[in-house]
């Protein structure tokens, strides 16, 4: 029932959540000043929710008779989310942010294809319900990109 491609980009998306739960707990640490606030919380707030992503995207690959990677096999991707140099590049975070929202959203469509070509309906609704959480993250994070581009 359950396809390789399938398997395969579960166990990406999984990579994806641990990889963004690590660099927006850093990035909550190591930004500075008053105009962060703002983006510290909204970061510590999307941290739990990543959290419960690679939970359930875990849960579903040993469902589906796979396990979820483990730091031995583990790739970085998010370069753009690396701290800035300077602590108060508040814009820098921002922009980070969005390119790892839309590379999870990206991932999820993929998944959501793959799921419906194995006849997958279980991993295809997971997928559709992680893209909704990520396409609402992206979007908040975009009014703050409007905004601290206008200062
Ligand atoms: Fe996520
Ligand atoms: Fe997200």
């Amino acid at each position: 029932m359950s396809s390789d491609r399938v398997i395969k980009l579960l166990r990406e998306a999984y990579a994806d959540e641990i990889e963004t739960v690590m660099n927006y707990q850093t990035n909550a640490i190591v930004l500075d000043g008053v105009r962060a606030e703002e983006i510290k919380g909204s970061l510590q707030a999307d941290i739990q929710e990543e959290l419960t992503h690679a939970e359930q995207i875990g849960q579903r690959l040993k469902q589906l008779g796979a396990r979820p990677p483990s730091s031995m096999e583990f790739t970085p991707r998010q370069e753009s989310l690396q701290p800035p140099e300077d602590s108060t590049d508040v814009l820098a975070v921002i922009n980070g942010v969005i390119d790892a929202e839309e590379a999870a959203i990206a991932t999820y469509r993929d998944l959501i294809d793959a799921a419906t070509e194995a006849n997958d309906p279980v991993t295809e609704d997971l997928a559709v319900t992680l893209l909704a959480d990520e396409e609402a993250h992206r979007t908040e994070f975009r009014g703050f990109r409007k905004e601290y581009r206008n200062d």
